[in-house]
């Protein structure tokens, strides 16, 4: 039963468990949006839920491995049954696999990390895109890097983004590409399709390295998914403003 009120806007979360994802959850939440929290792992998605419901927060458990068409069109079918719509898609579940650099990289690193952060990203978004028609005002942010920003990496002055993540940052650029690609294509109607970069969060992926906190690293994507109907569609920004492609 499709029960929920229209005015209730319900956001999907990949990859929501931990880290950044979880923190944008949270804050998407204390907006008093109802968040799926997307986790492959039923256990480490339920504490999660747990954990932001003591916060208050309307938070309901979605079982999606973004590799796995199966979950995926149970989450869409789930979603469908329960909201017959999703306001906000944050494609953020992703991988890095690598340590060697490009010359070393193994081809199966390369697959890998592309199956996960852009086919499955591709996956998500193609089969949630019906269910964000229906709603009002779609939002989709896809959760990208700076080292996606080909701009950034290929200037030699850049010395803070060391490109030795081949298979990742060949993968964060072609969800630009995607990004881009997705927003032309719907341009003409309301749903705005951008990119975020984090920044360098301290996190699982990072080793816990970074220098700003998760709630930081959460922001850009957080703007993102609660654009105005006046704002950008196929952009990509930081906490601070625009990023170069
Ligand atoms: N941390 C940084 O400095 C940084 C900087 C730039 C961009 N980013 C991007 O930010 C996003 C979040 O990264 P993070 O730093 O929060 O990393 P993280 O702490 O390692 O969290 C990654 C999340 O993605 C999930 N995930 C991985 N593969 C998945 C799959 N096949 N299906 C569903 N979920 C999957 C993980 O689930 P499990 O717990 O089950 O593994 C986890 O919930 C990523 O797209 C990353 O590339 C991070």
């Amino acid at each position: 039963m499709a029960a929920t009120h229209s005015a209730e806007q319900v956001a999907l979360i990949t990859g929501a468990n931990k880290g950044i994802g979880f923190e944008i959850a949270r804050q998407l939440g204390k907006q008093g949006i109802t968040v799926l929290v997307g986790a492959r792992d039923s256990h480490r998605g339920r504490k999660a839920v747990e954990t932001l419901q003591g916060e208050g927060i309307r938070a309901q458990e979605l079982i999606l491995d973004v590799t796995n068409q199966r979950t995926i069109d149970a989450a869409v079918a789930e979603v469908d049954r329960k909201f017959g719509k999703l306001d906000i898609l944050v494609n953020n579940a992703g991988i890095l696999v690598e340590t060697a650099p490009p010359s070393e990289c193994q081809i199966e690193n390369l697959r890998k990390t592309f199956e996960t952060n852009l086919f499955g990203l591709f996956a998500v978004t193609k089969a949630f895109l019906p269910l964000i028609r229906k709603a009002a005002a779609g939002r989709i942010v896809n959760v990208s890097s700076a080292l996606g920003s080909l701009t950034s990496v290929a200037d030699p002055q850049q010395t803070r983004l060391k490109n030795r993540y081949l298979a990742y940052g060949a993968s964060k650029a072609a969800v630009n590409s995607l990004t881009i690609a997705f927003a032309r294509e719907i341009r003409n109607t309301s749903i705005k399709v951008n990119a975020a970069a984090p920044g360098l969060t301290p996190t699982a992926m990072s080793n816990f390295a970074g220098h700003q906190t998760v709630e930081q690293g959460a922001v850009a994507a957080v703007r993102l998914a609660t654009l105005p109907p006046d704002g950008p569609t196929g952009s990509f920004v930081d906490g601070n403003g625009t990023v170069p492609w």
